[in-house]
């Protein structure tokens, strides 16, 4: 995290991702509070420097136009089209998960005498409601209390094959898209990233966000990729929850909190859980049905506290079952899928910071064997293969590994096994 460290923010990892990203920028946050609480307050504080007028919080900000091993890059953003982007820093033009909330959270409960941070909460405290206002208004104008997105990168699970069938409506017609350089394929190997196929749909969505400046009513309309998505949800739910927690510790308004509150937990109760896959399952608002797999996001509820014991109890059994075939947990892809692809970043490998939130999960729920097994695969490949950006998930080929996959000297990676090891 020192090595990434920016004089105000931390980047993911040197030229694949050199700017600061969103929900990367809060788990990074829980790790330096560890060593460097003003470091870990900079980091929020800078990334809220971005905010939109609407509220949006954008999922890359380019404190530095100077970088240019990645795309896309500010110019192709171009977010001043929507007037209410700050000119500078320059954003990108969607969003991530809305982890500050429990982020803030985290570091109260870690250090609740400190005074600077006591004071850092309560002033961001209204820009955070402020995002969450964004969501459920602009990503949720059937007032359901769920929010959508539009774009598979607002996930942070760009590539799962969750949004295979929801991308393959668009039809690529290479005339009219803008062209465009790939960076991250010099980068990182092209098989442990995204197709080309992909990515042409990434630009696709890129370019209709754009045309509605990034918040009309037109993406709602238009765009061929609209789902509510399971771990988009359930991490919102869990920072409301948090601020809510946050708002009565310091007697601030938390009326319009929880009626959102209220509201999602029952929609997300209701629509997003699959009795015949026994998981939660992200809603495809444009097709009008469940997208039928199970994946990493349909886990996090477990740590947003919203599963009933039932749907605990299962998702315990399906991580168990994992763990005995020979799997590390969790494989952010269903292992028996013909789609799963182990080392093809969202499509099956593990990463840790999903890693980080299922152990809480597990925890909170009381399946203290299968939070430790969480925990200690993730230790185990971080030590076995370096602090990699997303890992092997089968163990019968970590042996012959001498890497993990994607970004080395990865950020979050560093910041959730301090955490780990430190809970
Ligand atoms: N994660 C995406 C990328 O690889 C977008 O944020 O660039």
């Amino acid at each position: 995290m020192t090595l990434n460290w920016k004089d105000g923010f931390t980047i993911p990892t040197s030229r694949l991702y050199p700017f600061q990203w969103n929900w990367d920028s809060g788990f990074v946050s829980i790790g330096q509070s560890h060593f460097r609480l003003d470091h870990a307050i900079l980091e929020l504080e800078s990334l809220f420097s971005s905010q939109w007028e609407n509220g949006m919080l954008p999922h890359i900000v380019f404190h530095s136009e100077n970088e240019t091993t990645y795309f896309p890059n500010h110019d192709f953003w171009d977010s001043n089209v929507n007037p209410g982007a700050p000119l500078n820093p320059k954003s990108s033009g969607i969003t991530q998960p809305a982890v500050h909330g429990f982020v803030l959270e985290n570091l109260l409960n870690k250090f609740p005498n400190d005074e600077q941070l006591v004071g850092f909460v309560k002033a961001i405290f209204p820009k955070v409601v402020h995002y969450h206002r964004f969501l459920y208004t602009y990503r949720d104008p059937e007032r359901e209390g769920l929010m959508f997105i539009f774009h598979p990168w607002e996930s942070g699970r760009d590539n799962s094959p969750i949004w295979d069938d929801s991308l393959d409506r668009i039809v690529i017609n290479k005339d009219e898209l803008p062209h465009y350089e790939r960076r991250d394929t010099s980068i990182a190997p092209s098989d442990e990233r995204p197709t080309a196929e992909q990515y042409d749909r990434y630009v696709y969505l890129l370019q209709l966000g754009k045309k509605y400046q990034y918040d009309q009513p037109g993406i709602y309309k238009e765009s061929p990729v609209l789902v509510q998505d399971t771990m988009m949800n359930a991490i919102l739910i869990k920072s409301n929850q948090s601020l809510i927690n946050i708002g009565k510790r310091f007697k601030l308004d938390t009326g319009e909190l929880e009626e959102w509150q209220q509201q999602a937990k029952r929609s997300f109760a209701e629509k997003l859980w699959h009795e015949g896959l026994q998981t939660f399952a992200s809603y495809d608002l444009r097709g009008g049905h469940h997208i039928e797999h199970k994946e990493i996001g349909g886990l996090v509820p477990l740590y947003a506290e919203i599963a009933s014991s039932k749907q605990a109890e299962s998702l315990n059994n399906y991580l168990q079952s994992l763990h005995k075939r020979g799997f590390y947990i969790c494989p952010s892809f269903d292992v028996d899928s013909p789609l799963f692809d182990s080392k093809r970043y969202w499509r099956g490998p593990v990463w840790p910071q999903m890693n980080w939130m299922i152990y809480h999960g597990l925890n909170y729920y009381g399946f203290k064997d299968t939070a430790e097994i969480v925990k200690n695969d993730l230790i185990e490949l971080v030590s076995k293969l370096g602090f990699y950006e997303y890992f092997e998930s089968q163990k019968s080929l970590v042996n012959d590994l001498e890497t993990g996959y994607g970004g080395n000297h990865f950020s979050w990676t560093a910041a959730c096994v301090m955490d780990l090891l430190k809970t």
